[in-house]
């Protein structure tokens, strides 16, 4: 019978993604480590950056991932004797092929699609599958090698869906919690997966003590979906397998609220600020930036703002839209095409309004600085963000977090997984473009008093459940599930 484990006596934790939080590159004679970009390895690394603020103190924290590095590298690095930061670095390494499958095919190519409501761009390549498999297999052996009694294994995201069955096989007593970072579908669009990898992927999670998810929603839809497909009810957000219940609960992933706020009046902040403001000459700012990605909505977010300017003459030469767009996935044809419907729709709208003096669109393609990411939040007078689906998106609770001068408003998509914290932004159907155009003119010209009661709301909540918050609540919860588990194999 394995012990309960109070919440400290953790031994060490073990974060589990496919994306590791760094990057290597070689730079003339030396090895630089750069910073992953991305919801999930941001969010983690600012949680195991804050953890004095955090309730669990584990003796060591190892983050194991896919190193898109080479081996070479890697040891080169080791030798130089730099540190990773607070934590350990576990790199795997997948055989090319098994990891073009795995990420660009299965991941990013079937699941990723599906998940986000695109049904048309999913593809069913059965050896995907088993590249799929292939790589959660790998993660498992690894991880096995690795785990001793009272260590945490925390698997994060769909890359990684059948690893917690994998674990649970290979160390029985293991406490295990999954974390997915993106939409859990609805039934009728999760049935359209073949049989044996819907009905996979399902047992794969049901292999954790504890699956967390983004909103209720995504937890109800796995719910029915393991209730439709393997036949299992779900009470009180325990999934009834035999002889260890499973607990299915939302966390609501968030971010680091006073790294945000408080860079407000850096000094770098304040600076790019004061250029950006400059440049403008009075004008206003509408600020979006998104990852590369059909879910996005960046073709529905230009047409409403075409739309916006073909209704407001008025605005014409008023107001300038910096669009920035992080590059992402190249590999996939999906990614490729869109980022040239982006360029090409740019064109037309700047073609069709610009003037010598004024030009509506400023689009940025490049990844941003902290820096300059915080002072565009803080500079621009409306963030629009127009997911046509998202997990959550924190770039929408970034920006409202770094407003300290409470200023700023923001339009959010009606489904992403943040609208539901989020009320006060002003919400939009990302396919309405009638609509966009009118939330950008009630944004534009909303009261300054407005901006900041709606703000102040906002900041409250997102404070309140920063991600340090988050994570605890998640382990705690992991534990809780362990302790009831117990006591149900005693009964
Ligand atoms: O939303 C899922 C997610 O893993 C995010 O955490 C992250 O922003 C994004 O996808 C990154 O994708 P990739 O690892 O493919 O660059």
């Amino acid at each position: 019978m394995p012990m309960n484990l109070p919440p400290n006596s953790m031994k060490r934790l073990f974060i589990i993604s496919n994306r590791l939080p760094i990057q290597l590159v070689r730079q003339e004679s030396t090895v630089q480590l750069l910073e992953s970009a991305g919801g999930l390895a941001t969010a983690l690394k600012s949680y195991l950056q804050a953890q004095d603020r955090s309730s669990f103190e584990p003796d060591e924290v190892v983050w194991v991932g896919n190193a898109d590095f080479s081996r070479e590298l890697w040891e080169e690095f080791q030798q130089s004797k730099r540190s990773t930061g607070t934590f350990k670095i576990e790199p795997l390494w997948l055989d090319d092929d098994v990891n073009d499958g795995f990420y660009n095919g299965l991941s990013n190519s079937t699941i990723w699609p599906l998940f986000h409501y695109f049904p048309s761009f999913a593809e069913f390549k059965e050896p995907n599958w088993q590249a799929y498999q292939q790589a959660n297999t790998v993660f498992a052996d690894r991880l096995a090698e690795l785990y001793q009694p009272d260590d945490v294994l925390w698997v994060q995201d769909y890359h990684l869906m059948l690893l917690p069955a994998m674990l649970r096989e290979r160390c029985p007593e293991a406490t295990i919690g999954f974390f997915l970072h993106i939409p859990f579908p609805s039934f009728e669009v999760y049935r359209m997966l073949p049989n044996r990898w819907r009905e996979g992927l399902l047992q794969g999670m049901l292999g954790a003590d504890l699956i967390g998810f983004h909103t209720n929603d995504y937890v109800q839809h796995f719910e029915k979906s393991v209730q439709r497909l393997l036949g299992i009810e779900s009470k009180l957000r325990f999934v009834q397998i035999p002889n260890r219940p499973v607990r299915v609960d939302l966390f609501p992933i968030s971010i680091d609220y006073e790294r945000f706020n408080s860079s407000y009046r850096l000094p770098g902040v304040m600076a790019e600020r004061e250029a950006i403001h400059q440049q403008l000459q009075g004008n206003k700012l509408l600020f979006s930036v998104d990852r590369l990605d059909y879910t996005k909505g960046v073709l529905n977010r230009l047409q409403g703002y075409e739309k916006f300017l073909e209704n407001h003459p008025e605005w014409h030469g008023k107001i300038n839209f910096v669009m920035v767009v992080v590059p992402s996935r190249s590999e996939i044809t999906s990614y490729g095409e869109r980022k040239q419907m982006i360029e090409e729709n740019i064109g037309r709208i700047n073609g069709r309004f610009a003037t010598v003096s004024w030009q509506p669109l400023v689009y940025q393609y490049r990844s941003l600085s902290f820096e300059q990411l915080c002072a565009y939040y803080t500079a621009c007078d409306v963030a629009l963000i127009t997911p046509i689906r998202d997990g959550m998106n924190l770039v929408a609770k970034e920006f409202i977090a770094s407003r300290q001068d409470e200023q700023g408003v923001l339009i959010l998509s009606e489904v992403a997984g943040a609208a539901a914290e989020l009320g006060e932004a002003l919400l939009i159907n990302p396919t309405d473009r009638v609509g966009m155009a009118l939330a950008i003119e009630e944004a534009l010209s909303m009261p300054v008093k407005t901006q900041a009661e709606r703000i102040k709301r906002m900041q409250t909540r997102i404070r309140e459940y920063d991600v340090v918050q988050w994570a605890d609540d998640f382990l705690t919860q992991l534990f809780n599930a362990k302790a009831q588990q117990n006591q149900w194999e005693v009964r």
